[in-house]
């Protein structure tokens, strides 16, 4: 797909590298035991694809839908469960995987929400991360990239449902403002 509006910000090949890597820690760090990976819907479904190939152990898959009702570049703050878990997270090492953190209020609220559930442990696994623009407190456990304010594509992430399926990370360029 060429689009004058994309420009590479992270290659296919150092995400599915960076993603091995991430594997291989969170592997070592959860020796024993089925791992209860959560996929937040949409945006993180290929990354929940690719690292959980490259964990070596056992893991359970399950999704969640999460809307924070906002059609462009910028999130409302308002969030709403869209789509619940199908299984008890009881007494489970939860991993919550998500494409990226940006305000941070999807995950702060998602935190809340789940610790209530009485996981035995449960930690997150962002792919990409925007410190700058953070308004609520995330403890990230694993972070594929660091990037600056800029609004990215790709891999999952979509500007107005677009783009989900490129291979790369793209800066989204341009006067889309997005509303
Ligand atoms: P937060 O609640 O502000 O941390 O937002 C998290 C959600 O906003 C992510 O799961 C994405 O769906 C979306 N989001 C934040 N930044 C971007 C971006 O640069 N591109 C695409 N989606 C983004
Ligand atoms: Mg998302």
């Amino acid at each position: 797909m060429v689009d004058p509006k994309l420009r590479v910000l992270i290659s296919s090949e150092k995400i599915q590298a960076r993603i091995r890597e991430l594997g291989e820690q969170i592997s070592r760090d959860f020796p024993e035991g089925t791992l209860h990976l959560i996929c937040i819907l949409k945006g993180a479904c290929f990354f929940l694809t690719d690292l959980a190939r490259a964990l070596q152990r056992d893991v359970y898959v399950d999704f969640m839908g999460i809307s924070t009702y906002g059609k462009g570049k910028t999130s409302s703050g308002e969030v709403k469960v869209t789509k619940d878990l199908d299984a008890s997270l009881e007494g489970a090492d939860v991993l919550i995987v998500e494409d990226i953190v940006d305000s941070g209020v999807t995950l702060n609220y998602l935190m809340h929400l789940l610790e209530q559930r009485r996981p035995k442990s449960i930690r997150i696994a962002a792919l990409l991360d925007k410190p700058e623009r953070r308004l609520r407190p995330v403890h990230v456990n694993y972070v594929g990239f660091a990037i600056p304010d800029q609004f990215v594509v790709g891999y999952g992430l979509d500007y107005a449902e677009k783009y989900r399926n490129l291979d790369d990370i793209c800066v989204l360029e341009g006067d889309s403002s997005g509303t």
